[in-house]
């Protein structure tokens, strides 16, 4: 398990079970710099003698290297900001792996350094919003104060799935294709502009 920054968090229940009932695993946290710590726990149930370890920056873990030493059948749960899941995906991918044993969810707004403002125009309010790289959709909908459903925030529940009346969107959530067909997840995903229709 790799856990990117807070992404930690959501593996150390894994690891909990996992340990509980006795299978195999590493955890490895992969932080920014030493402030980003997050502590690992050694007395939680089910995670004795935790396989933990923590790595300070990026480069102090050689991806590539790890995933070519794991033996066949091992699966990577990775969870994290987009980028940090977008070098495990082409680390595994470089090290042979098929893109099944690698299990994905990220958190957070995945800037990717290409993204441009958008001008989201939302045809029930008849409102329009300039949303720039670095505030999620979902958010910049909350601060107009329309009203939208949401939950995890992290592109998994699917809670804030809203209809794209026209645009491109650009999906960073974890749903199937044909649950978001003709739509997207505020919470995570943005769209190459500059406009986006939304039906809100
Ligand atoms: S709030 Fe859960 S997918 Fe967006």
């Amino acid at each position: 398990m790799l856990g990117g920054g807070i992404g930690i968090t959501p593996l150390l229940s894994m690891a909990s079970h996992l340990g509980t009932e006795g299978r195999s695993f590493a955890l490895r946290h992969v932080v920014r710099d030493a402030a980003r710590q997050w502590p690992l726990p050694s007395g939680t149930p089910g995670l004795p003698g935790l396989p933990a370890s923590v790595h300070i920056g990026r480069a102090s873990m050689d991806l590539r290297k790890l995933l070519g030493e794991q033996p066949p059948g091992t699966h990577v749960y990775v969870c994290g900001p987009a980028g940090f899941i977008d070098a495990v995906r082409s680390a595994s991918s470089e090290a042979g792996w098929e893109a099944h044993r690698i299990h994905a969810e990220s958190f957070g707004t995945g800037v990717d350094t290409s993204d441009a403002p958008l001008r989201v125009t939302l045809t029930q309010s008849g409102s329009t919003l300039h949303v720039a790289p670095g505030t999620s959709l979902l958010d910049a909908l909350l601060a107009a104060g329309v009203w939208t459903s949401y939950e995890c925030r992290r592109g998994v529940c699917g809670a804030c799935l809203t209809e794209v009346v026209s645009g491109e969107p650009v999906h960073r959530d974890s749903l199937a294709p044909d649950v978001r067909l003709g739509a997207m997840c505020t919470c995570v995903s943005w769209a190459r502009g500059p406009e986006l229709v939304l039906n809100l």
